[in-house]
């Protein structure tokens, strides 16, 4: 069971491949949900161009921040292996006294690989998945310390599976 306060920034954490936008499409609405993904298209007509990135990133965390400030629950579909640009989502969610959530989802990389070989809107080869799984292997131990204030681990496709999320009332 995963335990998030009702209102929450909510960061999935895993490389490509781990399952992250369909656990997001499995657990919450699809208006809750902002992926790194969407921006992208937004800003270059592009999912995939990762010269968007900084400027998908930007509007992300505006529209994060507007929905916080409304006291909606947000949730970040990006692969957030990357310390400062989790430092981005603790500072938003501060600002709006919200509290930062990290779930993370911890996949054997030849799962992941095998999965991402398989799709046609994913190109980049396996060094670059395994830099991710080592950037996440050292991103598990830091997030508390970072900020988030909960920190779920999600180890295997089965724990994936069987999650379920329950919210905890705030008062
Ligand atoms: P990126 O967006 O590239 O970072 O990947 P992601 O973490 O969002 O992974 P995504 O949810 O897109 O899943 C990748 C592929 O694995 C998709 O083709 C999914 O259908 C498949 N997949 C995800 N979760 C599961 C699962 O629990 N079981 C099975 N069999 N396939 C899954
Ligand atoms: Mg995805």
């Amino acid at each position: 069971m995963i335990d998030i306060p009702e209102l929450a920034l909510v960061a999935l954490v895993g490389i490509s491949g781990s399952g992250k936008s369909t656990f997001a499409r499995t657990h919450f609405r699809p208006t809750q949900v902002l992926s790194s993904d969407y921006f992208r298209g937004l800003i270059a007509d592009d999912e995939n161009d990762q010269s968007a990135s900084a400027d998908a990133f930007d509007a992300l965390h505006y529209v994060a921040g507007k929905r916080l400030a409304a006291g909606r629950l947000t949730v970040v579909d990006a692969t957030n292996l990357q310390k400062h640009g989790r430092a981005e989502l603790v500072r938003v969610a501060r600002e709006h006294d919200v509290l930062p959530v990290a779930i993370v989802l911890d996949v054997p990389e030849a799962l992941a690989w095998e999965r991402t070989e398989a799709r046609a809107d994913r190109d980049f080869g396996r060094p670059v998945l395994a830099r991710m799984h080592r950037d996440l292997r050292r991103s598990v131990g830091s997030l508390a310390r970072e900020g988030f204030r909960k920190v779920h681990v999600l180890r295997g496709p089965e724990a994936i599976a069987a999650a379920e999320i329950r919210y905890e009332r705030l008062f």
